[in-house]
């Protein structure tokens, strides 16, 4: 069901000119090109924040509108879900307009692997992620919107789709989220079992 949608993000992938700088693209398309989605997913109780999707276009970047293309055709198929750990601490207003899709990674994800995360994620305007970390490294593209990518200093870097953030592990970061709903594909690669956990201040 979704092996589509996993051979359109592995295409973007190779589309990138950027791939030779960033190794962990290099396991990731292993990952994309070996696995294979079960016939059947199980569902999830859906997230409100999939309201949004009706408002994602395309971009004019022919890689780019292949993914976000076959993402929208079935998103609302998908096992939507949040972290568990921010359930209790972020504001209600950013959990009714935020959520994402794990394809690839440790359960529950729709397709388990162990050391490779491969999701989309979507967040509704205006909202702003707080400062968060992870062991794992982290690869993001933005496929629609045009997200702020802030790191623990107070700097912030504006991106529009297209445009790729690499974090080493453990790197802090944080993202403002403008005027349309932002849609960003994640990787992550390393240490991936553990959640992303925000930075107490
Ligand atoms: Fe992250």
């Amino acid at each position: 069901m979704i092996d589509e949608l996993l051979d359109r993000i592995a295409a973007f992938h190779r589309s990138r000119s950027m791939v030779p700088e960033f190794p962990m693209v290099a396991e990731v398309l292993d990952v994309l090109d070996a696995v294979r989605s079960p016939d059947e997913i199980p569902p999830a109780p859906p997230l409100t924040v999939t309201r949004h999707l009706a408002a994602v276009g395309p971009s004019g970047e022919a890689a780019l509108d292949a993914v976000i293309e076959e993402f929208l055709r079935i998103a609302h198929d998908l096992p939507w879900r949040q972290t568990a750990g921010y359930l209790d601490t972020l504001s209600d207003e950013y959990l009714a307009n935020y959520g994402y899709v794990q394809l690839v990674g440790p359960a529950p994800s729709i397709i388990e692997h162990p050391s490779v995360r491969v999701g989309i994620g979507v967040w509704g305007p205006h909202l702003e992620y707080p400062l968060h970390e992870h062991e794992a490294e982290e690869l993001y593209h933005v496929l629609a919107g045009t997200p702020a990518f802030g790191t623990e200093d107070g700097t912030w870097t504006d991106s529009i789709p297209g445009d790729a953030v690499h974090y080493p592990p453990w790197h802090r970061h944080a993202q403002r989220f403008g005027a349309e709903p932002t849609v960003l594909l994640y990787c992550w690669t390393g240490a991936v079992k553990a959640d992303a956990v925000l930075v107490e201040r």
